[in-house]
């Protein structure tokens, strides 16, 4: 598991491994627009403030990933034990 940190309310969410960040998300109400929750769309792009994403998306290229300044968040996880999210 990793923590998620909402960067404009300071919330802080424990995403477990059996659940995506976005199911985690909107289970406290936050609700990112989505469309194939597959990470082939990149409906659900959102910006990583810190941390490292472990994309899991087929969207970015692969310079894009190791920029890791985005993430597809209804299916990519964390490497890092927070990700601050620009949410
Ligand atoms: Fe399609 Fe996340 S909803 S990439």
């Amino acid at each position: 598991s990793f923590e998620v940190m909402l960067a404009r309310s300071g919330n802080r969410f424990v995403v477990p491994k059996d659940k995506s960040i976005t199911e985690v998300l909107a289970s406290h109400g936050v609700h990112i627009p989505m469309s194939c929750e597959e990470g082939v769309c990149g409906t659900c792009i959102t910006n990583v403030i810190r941390g490292e994403p472990d994309h899991r998306d087929c969207f970015f290229s692969e310079q894009e990933k190791a920029a890791g300044n985005q993430m597809m968040p209804c299916c990519s996880r964390s490497k890092s034990a927070e990700l601050v999210l620009d949410l």
